[in-house]
């Protein structure tokens, strides 16, 4: 059986910097599992910034600051103490990149550059043109390589090993063979992004973002944190969802609506196209359900003012994406967009180290609920989530792999990865898994999307418990071992159904509007019932069981949030 003193699930930037970390010592045995080829991972499609009080464009900006920016684009449902610690480690994080080779662009002085971001009060996000993801993706891995890190490409997770109370491994499909096997681990660190696929048809997350980690965590009994916060950027080209970044209105784009006008000055005043995205995205919503979008439900990202040399410069891959998959040249013309699925705020629920309940196991980044986001992220911040807790659960993950011996392992521990393909081979149904996936992806839209009520989300659920028991007839028709990519979509798609369940549900019993989450019957943030964590685990019944924990106040009392 393979063995490993750290194991970790996925290849983004968490993943990476985490495996780095656990491989700075090099007599322990670190692998990454990762169902794709580690730089295709989806950290590689950030493209406008990271965020980090450097005070290299605004000399009066602080990590305070910093925090405070954090907590309040959360609307108070972060956690302040990790917050905090986030905001704090950031400089030093970035500088660690910065010394592993990670191309920042520079001020003229040769100072790391830095441009405005949304929902921040100083200029702070680092940036490399309009790739900061894909060059800190190649950075991490080319760090990883030289350290000696062994890389598990085309390796499905299906399911986390524990004996109820410490961490023994995973099952694992090789794509390439079609073998299953189990892998034993000391430690697994689960960083597999998140589930923005649940909104199937509109979003910016790679094809991959399934939200497999958070899904095989909560089967194996883990607690999930505050599911319903999915963030809608504002910015998504009109038909394919893919992300325009934020990076374009900090270098000066404006937002207008089909009649011309600059309509952020109705909603956020002060920072116009700058305001938190939860509140830029219902801006534009809200402008098209008044009839002032265009035909297709979009508004308008404009960028023709800001001139070919900074648009080339600053943002080119934005230039390219929206010609390639638009047909539009923003140099000449308007760029058409409509918000987009883009984050996952909830996620496995970990203590500042990325531990979860079972000892020896660990979630980092989008996968993971530390939680630093609250109900609505701030731009700039995954990317910084992803090194300061990837690097948190790296280090904390090798203090715990070296003071534990591998565990014994379970008998027949394939039998639940073998019981579920099974049950998919041998289904009658002849739909395809296409139709299902449309299908949910249009529902969670329709039903769960910016604007939230009741009755959508009674309807929600309805729809959902229909989609699962289509989904539980599904038969996969390829029977071929190698690449099987009709088993493995199949599987992504159950991952999907579980956590677009929970989504629903939260968003259900959350009777208020706080960040994300705006629910038009219960237009108000609610702190005296809901200034809460919605904490998910699984019931017998296989259907989510919601409790709720406070959330961590240490020094920003809730205020009213105007931008
Ligand atoms: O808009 C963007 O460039 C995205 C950044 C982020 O999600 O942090």
């Amino acid at each position: 059986m393979l063995t490993y003193d750290v194991l970790i699930v996925g290849s983004g930037g968490a993943g990476l910097y985490a495996a780095l970390k656990s491989r700075m010592e090099e007599d322990l045995q670190v692998a990454v599992l990762t169902k794709v080829y580690p730089t295709r991972s989806h950290t590689g499609a950030a493209q406008g910034g990271v965020n980090a009080a450097l005070a290299n464009k605004d000399a009066t900006d602080t990590w305070q600051d910093h925090w405070f920016d954090t907590v309040k684009g959360s609307d108070y449902l972060a956690d302040q103490d990790a917050a905090e610690l986030m905001c704090r480690e950031a400089p030093e994080v970035i500088r660690e990149m910065e010394h592993w080779g990670c191309p920042f662009d520079r001020t003229e002085e040769g100072k790391i550059a830095q441009r405005p971001f949304g929902g921040a009060s100083k200029i702070r996000a680092c940036y490399a043109a309009d790739k900061i993801g894909h060059v800190m993706l190649h950075t991490l891995y080319e760090q990883g390589i030289r350290r000696g890190v062994n890389y598990f490409n085309e390796w499905m997770t299906l399911s986390l090993l524990h004996d109820g109370q410490r961490c023994l491994g995973v099952n694992a499909l090789d794509i390439r063979s079609g073998k299953l096997q189990t892998i034993q681990a000391k430690a697994v660190i689960l960083a597999t992004g998140g589930y923005g696929r649940v909104y199937w048809n509109r979003t910016s997350n790679a094809y991959g973002n399934t939200g497999d980690g958070v899904a095989l965590a909560y089967r194996a009994g883990l607690p999930l944190k505050d599911i319903e916060f999915v963030q809608f950027h504002p910015t998504g080209l009109r038909r394919t969802g893919i992300l325009m970044s934020e990076g374009a209105r900090g270098e000066g784009g404006y937002l207008l609506n089909a009649l011309g006008e600059r309509f952020m000055s109705r909603y956020a005043p002060e920072k116009m196209e700058l305001g938190p995205r939860d509140m830029v995205s219902r801006a534009i919503e809200t402008e098209v359900r008044e009839g002032r979008g265009g035909p297709d439900g979009e508004v308008f990202l404009d960028l023709v003012h800001l001139g070919k040399e900074r648009i080339l410069e600053r943002l080119p891959q934005i230039r390219e994406l929206c010609c390639g998959f638009e047909g539009v040249d923003p140099l000449e013309e308007p760029i058409p967009i409509k918000p987009t699925a883009h984050y996952s705020m909830g996620g496995i629920s970990t203590d500042i180290n990325g531990l979860t309940p079972i000892e020896g196991v660990y979630a980092a980044g989008e996968s993971g609920c530390v939680s630093v986001h609250g109900a609505n992220r701030l731009g700039g911040n995954s990317l910084l989530d992803i090194l300061v807790f990837g690097r948190r659960a790296g280090n904390h993950a090798t203090e715990y792999a070296r003071q534990t011996d591998i565990q014994p392992m379970l008998q027949n521990p394939l039998a639940p990865a073998e019981t579920c393909i099974k049950a998919l081979m041998d289904g009658e149904s002849s739909e395809t898994i296409a139709d299902i996936r449309r299908d949910l992806g249009n529902l969670m839209a329709k039903k769960a999307g910016i604007y939230r009520n009741a009755a959508d989300l009674t309807e929600g659920q309805a729809g959902l418990a229909e989609l699962k028991a289509r989904y539980k007839r599904l038969k996969i028709k390829d029977k071929s071992q190698a690449f099987n990519t009709e088993l493995t979509t199949a599987l992504e798609l159950g991952n999907l159904l579980d956590l677009a369940e929970i989504v629903v549900e939260g968003a259900l019993v959350r009777q208020e509007s706080r960040g994300s989450h705006y629910r038009e019957d219960f237009p108000q943030r609610n702190d005296k019932d809901w200034l809460v964590h919605t904490v998910a685990t699984r019931g017998r019944d296989e259907r989510p069981v919601l409790h709720f924990e406070p959330v961590k106040i240490t020094q920003f009392q809730p205020e009213a949030r105007t931008y």
